[in-house]
């Protein structure tokens, strides 16, 4: 409808910030990568040149190493509007960047994915349009392959072809149910949360948001990442979270299939080839390491035990969006979401669970970027009339409660930050 439309578009208009976009003006007031990318698939339709300069703005914190941070600080920001602020992640001056300038984690790599998609939008508008964005392929196409070679080089710390996350917030799945298992072994120090306060509960409920146990967590695993100047070197023998997550992973396979398009664009056809191959080891890999046939679904791998976690979470659905996922894996994912534990709009985690959590971020909630996805999935696989029915959903349940950055997932009721970027952007692809 006219409305959302244009109720989707203000939000992208209120949260501008210059050269790139903030999530939420009070909840995240910096830049973050993953957000990004969902941004610019919304952007593609109402501002290609914001959508553009995004990228770009993110891509221009990419460490020499290839890595991408999953924030890229505003300097314009003092170390008090968010925690943890610049000063506390203590990165060094990089290249032409300042200190203090990004943190030393990563988060999904879906930005060769958007750049396609905004390219698409751009070429559809005729020769100028797409003469433009060629140009911004062309400057974005290294960096993306610098951020997949780190990613399935330095990060394979399983050794076996997928990458590993070593925090939860590299996932951007925080709390997910996920990592409970992997977690267990980290020790979480409260005593760290008396000397650095938490921001996100001055400006958000605490019901909503991660607990204090997992933020103990969260900020110990930074310290210890720090502490080796965020090298991936030996990692394993001196950290004590690494994951092989199914939706990370499959968002790096869906990135190469991506470069590859891109690879055909500027006329390297050789390396589209090769970016097909990449996606399709990737895609064996996920199906050789984190798929259980008891459950029928994905689960995250703990690299330290060799284990996969119990929980059924959504990341566990991800996979489809490959492509080349066999069909009796592809079956077994459609099953799960079609099943009592999911639904339309999928929830966040199984919602017979036990800890199921209406409230609170990555444990129940509906999130519309993780059903983004599914969709793509489900049109990826030719599921035309599934992948309607929750195209309509999504769209309901924005239009009838807002922009929110999660849903209640039995009522519906918006949870976390209002007026945020990538429901917003999101909204807009999906009214498109
Ligand atoms: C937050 O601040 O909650 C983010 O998800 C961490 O990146």
């Amino acid at each position: 409808s006219a409305e959302l439309w244009n109720s989707a578009a203000s939000v992208l208009e209120t949260n501008w910030a210059g050269d790139h976009m903030v999530p939420s003006r009070r909840l995240y007031p910096h830049q973050w990568s993953w957000d990004t990318a969902f941004i610019a698939v919304g952007l593609a339709y109402v501002n290609p040149t914001r959508a553009w300069r995004d990228l770009r703005s993110l891509f221009e914190a990419q460490w020499p190493d290839g890595r991408v941070p999953h924030i890229v600080f505003d300097p314009a920001m003092a170390e008090a509007d968010y925690f943890p602020g610049p000063a506390f992640w203590g990165v060094p001056s990089y290249g032409s960047r300042p200190a203090h300038g990004s943190t030393g984690i990563v988060q999904p790599p879906l930005h060769a994915v958007a750049a396609w998609e905004v390219y698409r939008r751009a070429a559809a508008h005729g020769a100028a349009s797409a003469q433009q964005a060629r140009a911004e392929l062309e400057w974005l196409y290294p960096r993306l392959v610098a951020q997949q070679d780190y990613l399935t080089g330095q990060r394979d710390l399983g050794g076996g072809g997928l990458a590993s996350i070593v925090h939860p917030w590299e996932s951007g799945l925080d709390n997910s149910p996920a990592w409970d298992a992997a977690l267990a072994n980290v020790p979480a120090d409260l005593s760290l949360l008396s000397v650095y306060r938490r921001r996100d509960l001055a400006v958000s409920h605490a019901a909503h948001r991660p607990t204090d146990t997992d933020y103990a967590r969260y900020v110990g695993l930074v310290i210890s990442y720090r502490a080796g100047d965020y090298s991936d070197t030996g990692l394993l023998e001196r950290h004590a979270f690494a994951v092989e997550c199914p939706s990370f992973n499959a968002i790096l396979g869906a990135a190469e299939l991506a470069l590859a398009q891109i690879a055909g664009v500027l006329g390297l056809g050789g390396k589209a080839d090769t970016h097909r191959e990449r996606a399709q080891h990737i895609t064996s890999a996920i199906v050789a390491r984190l798929w259980n046939p008891e459950t029928g679904m994905f689960h995250a791998r703990d690299v330290r035990t060799g284990r996969l976690t119990a929980a059924r979470c959504v990341s566990g659905l991800v996979p489809l969006m490959l492509p080349d996922l066999p069909a009796e894996r592809v079956a077994g994912v459609l099953d799960a979401m079609r099943s009592e534990r999911f639904g339309t709009p999928v929830p966040s985690y199984d919602r017979t669970a036990a800890d199921f959590d209406t409230m609170r971020y990555w444990r129940g909630p509906v999130w519309i970027n993780a059903n983004w996805l599914l969709r793509r999935g489900l049109m990826v696989h030719g599921l035309r009339d599934e992948a309607e029915d929750l195209r309509a959903a999504m769209v309901r349940l924005v239009h009838r409660n807002g922009h929110f950055e999660y849903f209640h997932p039995e009522t519906g009721e918006g949870l976390g930050a209002p007026s945020f970027s990538w429901t917003a952007a999101l909204a807009l692809d999906l009214l498109a």
